[in-house]
């Protein structure tokens, strides 16, 4: 955490987009700001035949390759064809797999990545100039809402991480940017993840998955994402306040097993009520992960002890839900268990991919997810926010 004070154009995202905006029309440049749903750019640029989109992006931390690659993405897409060029501008810098991915693209690149100081616009290497002498112009935006999630149970080994980084896969497959904020000490996701994959899309624009360390995390740095998932700590006094009380929906996730049911059952309890003395507007959702199947007389059995150790506060709460297994739940499978190292680099264009989209045939993990995403967005209503 920084312990200087900040300037005031990068005390949060409008004051730094409308600083990267005055710089840009003081260089002579006809400045407008994109509508608030636009996706893929924050400013449109103009000087004589020269069109460009600007990517503004306010972060605590630097620049990661995913970030650049939905960028670079977007200019190779229908709507960014119409630009001449893109700059990626930034306040503090760019990663080294950033600084790499940049050099590869070489000095004919389309996109141009820099730094705004206080006075000028530098290169992303602080070097090489972008643009200089500055004159004044203004533009103000909105944020649109963001959906907030939480991955939470008040227990460890459940599969919290795995079902926040996949869940988040699976949106991103669907069409949604996302940031993934690991608030777990633990940091389990950082390990898995990295800091971030950009899921390309062949029919359109791509999106990512950005990962933020919970105390980088400020909605600001993740503008163009539509959902946040947050992977919790099993201990909820140990996640931010500001957090919980934001989350619109959370997941739970538990497993069904003939000998736990009442063990977990009470587990969920104490869940339910640490969220609710913080939020009483959330979505909870119960979800069964590691799921064997034990034929079909069984599960029925099972099935009836599991949905009644949750009846009580079914009745009491009514934007508890418990997902019945049968509907969607996540199966216990060999993929997910090493899935860390799933999560590989391509080497051709450097980014990162999920495991379960290069898996053909059958695949649980990614069916299984993406039945979970469909579940929630149709109980959501989230599809709103799809971009693509
Ligand atoms: N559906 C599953 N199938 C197989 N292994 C799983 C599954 N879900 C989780 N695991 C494994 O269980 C362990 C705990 O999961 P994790 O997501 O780290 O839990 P938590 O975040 O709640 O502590 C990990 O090794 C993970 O790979
Ligand atoms: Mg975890």
């Amino acid at each position: 955490m920084q312990s200087s004070v900040e300037p005031a154009y990068i005390q949060d995202f409008i004051h730094f987009e409308q600083h990267v905006a005055k710089l840009i029309h003081r260089a002579g440049w006809t400045v407008e700001t994109a509508k608030p749903n636009q996706r893929g750019y924050d400013l449109a640029i103009k000087k004589d035949n020269f069109v460009g989109a600007v990517q503004v992006k306010w972060l605590k931390n630097n620049v990661t390759a995913p970030q650049l690659l939905a960028f670079a993405n977007f200019l190779d897409s229908e709507e960014g064809q119409k630009y001449n060029f893109g700059w990626f501008i930034t306040t503090k810098g760019f990663g080294g797999p950033a600084q790499a991915l940049i050099k590869s693209w070489g000095q004919n690149s389309k996109i141009r990545c820099g730094i705004a100081l206080e006075n000028k616009l530098v290169g992303f290497d602080k070097v090489s100039v972008i643009d200089e002498e500055p004159k004044p112009g203004d533009t103000t935006q909105n944020t649109p809402k963001k959906v907030y999630f939480g991955v939470f149970t008040c227990k460890g080994g459940v599969g919290k991480t795995t079902v926040a980084a996949h869940l988040a896969g699976a949106l991103a497959l669907q069409g949604f940017n996302i940031a993934l904020v690991d608030l777990d000490p633990e940091k389990n996701l950082q390990k898995l993840v990295g800091d971030g994959v950009f899921v390309p899309n062949p029919k359109g624009v791509g999106t990512t998955i950005q990962v933020f360390d919970g105390s980088d995390w400020h909605e600001d740095s993740a503008r163009d994402c539509q959902i946040v998932i947050c992977d919790c700590s099993p201990a909820l006094e140990r996640n931010p306040e500001e957090l919980v009380k934001q989350l619109d929906y959370c997941i739970i996730p538990t497993t069904l097993n003939p000998l736990g049911i009442n063990k977990h059952g009470k587990v969920i309890q104490d869940t339910v009520k640490e969220i609710r003395e913080l939020n009483n507007h959330a979505h909870l959702f119960v979800l069964v992960n590691n799921f064997k199947d034990p034929g079909i007389r069984r599960l029925r059995l099972m099935k009836n002890v599991y949905f009644d150790a949750y009846k009580e506060i079914s009745q009491t709460d009514d934007k508890f839900h418990c997902i019945d297994p049968e509907e969607v739940c996540i199966r216990a499978s060999d993929i997910l268990y090493y899935w860390g190292i799933h999560v590989l680099e391509n080497p051709e264009n450097s980014a990162s991919r999920l495991a379960f989209d290069l898996i053909g045939g059958r695949c649980y993990p990614r069916e299984d997810f993406i039945s979970l995403a469909d579940y929630i967005e149709n109980k959501a209503g989230i599809g709103f926010l799809r971009a693509n």
